[in-house]
């Protein structure tokens, strides 16, 4: 497991996928403006869930987030679109309703950079969200991550085109919490 100060990163387990599908999934409008692909609906236990695990998959690394303290799960985060030759990827992360705004969106994105930097030896991640979402871009921003540039009306969202924010940061930039994150 990957830890930060309040968070774990830890592999999917079987049973998270059904509390991520209902909690996370099925809110359409959260999900249709935190995934760049058409919501359809989901068969339970169906494989094609996104939340559904190949370890075969290179360029994904998927995570499950627990609270460090109790263990519970609360979210999902992901390093997607790992790409080992320009040493680059893009960072995702969803926490459950009850979860948001207690500060474990920022110790995500922390771990997450921690994962990408240190034990992938990426020099790149990169994060788009819509110029609305002010707690993915303040996540972000918290560490580390400085706007690069707007893509114009790049996103379909819930029956109009809008804008996406793209942020980046370099692993020279980054600077890590002073702790170790430890892997177990
Ligand atoms: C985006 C998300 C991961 C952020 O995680 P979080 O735990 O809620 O964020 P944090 O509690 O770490 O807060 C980060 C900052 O955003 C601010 N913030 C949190 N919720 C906010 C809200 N609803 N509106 C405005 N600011 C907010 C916090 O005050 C904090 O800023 P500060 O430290 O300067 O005060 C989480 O809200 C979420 O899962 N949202 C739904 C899915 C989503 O949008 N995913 C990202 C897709 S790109």
């Amino acid at each position: 497991m990957l830890k930060g100060d309040k968070v774990g990163l830890r592999a999917r387990h079987d049973d998270d996928i059904p509390i991520l599908q209902s909690e996370l999934y099925d809110d359409v409008v959260t999900q249709a403006r935190a995934n760049g692909r058409p919501w359809h609906p989901i068969t339970p236990g169906s494989k094609d869930s996104q939340f559904a695990v190949d370890d075969k998959e290179r360029g994904h690394a998927p995570f499950s987030v627990v609270d460090l303290d109790s263990g519970t799960l609360i979210g999902s985060a992901v390093l997607w679109g790992i790409d080992d030759h320009n040493r680059t990827a893009h960072i995702g992360l969803g926490l459950l309703p009850s979860a948001r705004g207690k500060g474990y969106g920022t110790d995500v994105v922390a771990v997450l950079c921690h994962y990408g930097f240190v034990v992938r030896g990426l020099h790149r991640l990169q994060i788009e969200t819509l110029p609305d979402n002010d707690a993915m871009l303040r996540s972000a921003e918290h560490n580390g991550f400085v706007r690069e540039g707007v893509l114009r009306s790049a996103a379909w969202v819930m029956g109009e085109f809008v804008d996406e924010v793209l942020l980046g940061l370099l692993a020279e930039e980054w600077k890590p919490a002073p702790k170790n994150r430890t892997g177990a």
